[in-house]
């Protein structure tokens, strides 16, 4: 069993979310009272053994993020706030430069990666990812595919039908341990990082074991106005289902 050291966490809040075509960026609007980013910030810290997180936010937003956590969530010694990056790994790359500059990172530290648009993450996922990172350096939160994946290569004419059983769809939190990652983003070249658009990825190419641990179907990403209507019906469902 691997020893688990500090545990951080990285909220990426640098994107502009462009599919929503909000003014504001979707992790700071609000669904049923209380901004996106404050609902992801309150489902880590739901997780007593997060000891230091640390948010990404980008130009104006800065600002922004600083007040609504001023508001909804005042002074927590355990939250700090860096500048974003160009893409959602120049974010995570920003947020990991900051923890190295203001800690000793040990061999055993863990940092739980999660975006700032998932505002459902559950006390069960993020104890799920801890607890897996006992048996490995990284890990992802994942959910079956529930409908048939058709593979087009062309665009117009089915190529291949992939099995879906052996299928699932990549969410977050992801956890790593801290020097891993570091190491894995430091051996690509800048060309190959730009190409990888999910983290786990910098550690699968190069042969990094990966575990993986369930997600739910409600922990989804908030990516298009569709998404913001179903997140204030989860927010309701998760409020009379109990669930934290
Ligand atoms: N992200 C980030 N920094 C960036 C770009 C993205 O921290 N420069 C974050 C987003 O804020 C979000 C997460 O990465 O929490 C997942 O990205 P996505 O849903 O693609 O967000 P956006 O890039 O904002 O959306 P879009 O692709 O529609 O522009």
């Amino acid at each position: 069993m691997k020893k688990i050291g500090k545990i951080y966490c990285a909220i990426l809040a640098g994107g502009t979310g462009t599919r929503l075509n909000s003014p504001v960026p979707k992790q700071f609007l609000e669904v049923c009272g209380e901004p996106i980013l404050i609902r992801s910030i309150k489902a880590m810290f739901a997780d007593s053994r997060i000891e230091e997180l640390w948010i990404g936010a980008n130009g104006d937003w800065y600002d922004l993020a600083l007040n609504q956590i001023k508001e909804f969530i005042g002074n927590d010694e355990r939250l700090h706030i860096c500048r974003g990056g160009e893409d959602r790994e120049g974010t995570l790359l920003n947020i990991l430069d900051s923890i190295k500059s203001n800690n000793n990172i040990d061999n055993d530290d863990i940092v739980l990666i999660h975006d700032a648009v998932r505002p459902f993450a559950t006390k069960r996922i993020i104890n799920d990812v801890i607890n897996e990172m006992q048996f490995c350096d990284v890990c992802n939160t994942v959910i079956p595919v529930n409908d048939t994946i058709i593979r087009s290569d062309d665009k117009k004419t089915v190529s291949g039908m992939p099995d879906r059983s052996v299928l699932f769809a990549g969410q977050s939190p992801q956890g790593f341990r801290i020097k891993t990652l570091i190491n894995a983003f430091d051996s690509l070249d800048s060309e190959t990082r730009k190409k990888l658009t999910e983290t786990t990825k910098v550690c699968f190419v190069q042969d990094i074991p990966i575990h993986i641990v369930q997600g739910e179907f409600f922990n989804f990403k908030i990516t298009t106005p569709y998404d913001m209507q179903l997140a204030e019906s989860v927010v309701i469902y998760k409020e009379a289902a109990g669930i934290e």
